[in-house]
C-alpha cells in the first residue's frame, strides 16, 4: 500500500476534520510531557463519537496498523508516545469531552474518555459532590488517561486509587467492537468483572470512550497543616497518630524534603515558606469533612498540640484561610514542575509497606552515596499510602546526559532496594515504554504469562499500543 492510501482511507472514513495527515499538523502528537520520548505517525485521528473510534480500529486492524490512544499527554512513562514506526496512528479522545449524566440520588457520574479531571471535578462539586481523584495534572490529564493508568493523586489515602472509583467502562477493543459496560449499578456480580482488565492497561487492550464513575458527598470543609519533620521516621510516627485521632477525615497525607521545598521556592511563583527556619523534611497533612468547621479545625488543632508534645514534629504552619490553604499545597504540587524546569532527571514512582518507608530511605541513601554520591535527590509523594517519588537529579554541574550515562546503574539500586524491601518498581505512574525492561525481568513469570494470553485474545493482531507494558 503507498505511504499516502492508508490516511486518505481513514480521512474518507471519518472526514478530513477529524484525520489529521500534514506533517505540521501531526508533529506536536509525538512527544511526552517529560520530552523523554519523540516518535512518528502517518495520522492522527481525533474521534467525536464512539462509532468513530471503532471505525478507526477496524480499518487499522484489517491493515495491521498500530495505534496509540493519547489523552492528555501527561503520563510519566511515555505511554501516549508512538515509537519511531512510520506507521503509527495517534488516536486522541481530546474531542470526546461531554458530560453525558451526573445523577445524585444515586451519586454516580458518566463522562467521556476525553474529558479533563479538572473540569469533571468541579462538574461534581456543582452538583454538590465530590468525585475525589485529585492529582497536579488535574487541568491537563483526562479521565480515559486516568482510568487506563489507574491514576492515584493525593486523596488516594481515604478514597483509594482510580480503580475503586469506576463502576463502568465502554470501550471499544482492538477489533472494531464496542464493548458496552457503562453500568453505574453498585452491585452486579454476573461473571468475570471485565472492565478490570481495562483499567490500569495504559492503552494496550481497548480505546476508553467513556467511564461510570462513583461520586463522593462534598467534603466542603478543609483544614490543612504543613508540619515540620526531622525524618521520614518521624513522618510515619506523625502519621499514625494523625490516624488515631483524626480517622476517615484524613483525606492527604503528603511528604517532601528539603530538597524540594528549595527547589520549589526557586522555581515556581507566588510561593513562600510558612516557616522563619529550613527544616529536613515536610508533612502536608489535609483534614476534611462535610459540615462544621470549628469542630475539624479544633481537632486539627488538637493533634498538632499532641505532635508538638510528643516531639513527633518539629514545627508546624495550620492553614487559617482558604487563600492558606491553597498557598500549602502550592508547596507540594509545584514539585514536579520545578523538577522538569531543573532539568533531565531519574523519576522512580515507588511503593513500600508504610512502616519500612524510614528503612527504605536510609538505605537507599547509604547505597548511593557510595555508587553515585553526587545526584541530588528529590523525594516527595502520597507518603500515606506508601508511595514515593524517590526522583534524582543529575549531580550540580553535570551535563544534560548525564542521566542517560549514569540512569541505568542509578535506577538498578534504587529498584533493587525496592524489590529487597517488598515494594512496587511502579505505585502510579504505570510502566508505558520507560519501566517495561525493569517490569518485564521483575515481574512474576506466570503473572506475564497470563498478561501476554489476554493481550493475545484482546488484539491478536497486536495493534494496540505496542511497545508499551509488554
Ligand atoms: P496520557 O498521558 O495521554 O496517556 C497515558 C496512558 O494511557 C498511555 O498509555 C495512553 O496510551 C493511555 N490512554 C490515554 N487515554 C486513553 C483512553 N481513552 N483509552 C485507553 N488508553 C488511554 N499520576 C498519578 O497517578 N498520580 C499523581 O499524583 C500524578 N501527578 C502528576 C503531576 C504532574 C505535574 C504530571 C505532569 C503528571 C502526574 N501524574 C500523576 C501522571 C499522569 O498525570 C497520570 O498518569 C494521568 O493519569 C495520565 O492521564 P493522561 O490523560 O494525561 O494520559
Ligand atoms: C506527583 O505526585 O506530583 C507526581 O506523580 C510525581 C512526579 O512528577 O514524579
Ligand atoms: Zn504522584
Amino acid at each position: 500500500m503507498n505511504p499516502t492510501e492508508f490516511p486518505q482511507r481513514l480521512v474518507q472514513a471519518l472526514g478530513p476534520d477529524t484525520v489529521l495527515t500534514a506533517a505540521d499538523d501531526i508533529a506536536p502528537w509525538l512527544s511526552d510531557w517529560r520530552g523523554l520520548y519523540r516518535g512518528n505517525a502517518q495520522a492522527v485521528v481525533r474521534p467525536r463519537r464512539t462509532e468513530d473510534v471503532a471505525q478507526c480500529l477496524a480499518l487499522c486492524q484489517q491493515e495491521g496498523v498500530p495505534v496509540v490512544p493519547r489523552g492528555g499527554n501527561t503520563g510519566m512513562c511515555g505511554g501516549a508516545t508512538p515509537d519511531q514506526g512510520a506507521a503509527n496512528v495517534v488516536l486522541s479522545l481530546d474531542r470526546m469531552n461531554q458530560v453525558r449524566s451526573i445523577d445524585t440520588i444515586a451519586n454516580t457520574m458518566v463522562a467521556e474518555a476525553g474529558c479533563i479531571l479538572g473540569n469533571l471535578r468541579r462538574a461534581a462539586d456543582e452538583a454538590g459532590r465530590l468525585l475525589p481523584l485529585s492529582l497536579a495534572a488535574e487541568d491537563s490529564c483526562q479521565i480515559g488517561g486516568n482510568v487506563s493508568t489507574n491514576a492515584g493523586g493525593v486523596n488516594v489515602v481515604r478514597y483509594g486509587m482510580t480503580r475503586e472509583l469506576v463502576l463502568g467502562i465502554e470501550a471499544v477493543l482492538p477489533t472494531g467492537e464496542i464493548f458496552h459496560g457503562l453500568r453505574t449499578l453498585r452491585k452486579d456480580n454476573t461473571g468475570y468483572d471485565l472492565k478490570q482488565l481495562l483499567i490500569g492497561a495504559e492503552g494496550t487492550l481497548g480505546v476508553i470512550t467513556a467511564v461510570a464513575l462513583r461520586l463522593f458527598p462534598r467534603t466542603g470543609v478543609r483544614s490543612v497543616v504543613l508540619a515540620a519533620v526531622q525524618s521520614p521516621r518521624q513522618a510515619l510516627q506523625l502519621l499514625q497518630l494523625v490516624y488515631e485521632q483524626c480517622g476517615p477525615r484524613l483525606q492527604a497525607y503528603e511528604f517532601f524534603t528539603g530538597e524540594c521545598l528549595e527547589l520549589v521556592l526557586a522555581h515556581a511563583q507566588g510561593v513562600q515558606n510558612p516557616f522563619a527556619q529550613r527544616y529536613p523534611g515536610y508533612v502536608l497533612i489535609e483534614l476534611a469533612d462535610t459540615a462544621d468547621e470549628t469542630a475539624l479545625n479544633a481537632l486539627l488543632e488538637s493533634v498538632v498540640g499532641d505532635a508538638l508534645e510528643r516531639e513527633l514534629c518539629l514545627d508546624a504552619a495550620v492553614s487559617a484561610s482558604l487563600a492558606q490553604l491553597q498557598a500549602m499545597w502550592k508547596l507540594r504540587e509545584e514539585i514536579s514542575e520545578s523538577l522538569r524546569a531543573e532539568g533531565p532527571h531519574l523519576k522512580h514512582d515507588i511503593s513500600l509497606p508504610i512502616e519500612r518507608i524510614p528503612d527504605f530511605m536510609e538505605s537507599a541513601e547509604a547505597r548511593l552515596r557510595q555508587s553515585h554520591g553526587d545526584v541530588r535527590p528529590f523525594i516527595f509523594g502520597h507518603f500515606g499510602d506508601g508511595n514515593l517519588h524517590y526522583n534524582l537529579s543529575r549531580p550540580a554541574g553535570a551535563p544534560r546526559e548525564w542521566a542517560a550515562e549514569h540512569g541505568a546503574a542509578v535506577t538498578d539500586v534504587v529498584l533493587d532496594e525496592v524489590n529487597r524491601y517488598g515494594g512496587s518498581i511502579s505505585a502510579e505512574h504505570g510502566i508505558g515504554q520507560l519501566k517495561r525492561d525493569h517490569f518485564l525481568h521483575s515481574k512474576n513469570p506466570l503473572e506475564l504469562r497470563l498478561m501476554r494470553d489476554i493481550k493475545r485474545l484482546l488484539d491478536p493482531a497486536g495493534i494496540l499500543n505496542p511497545g508499551k507494558l509488554l
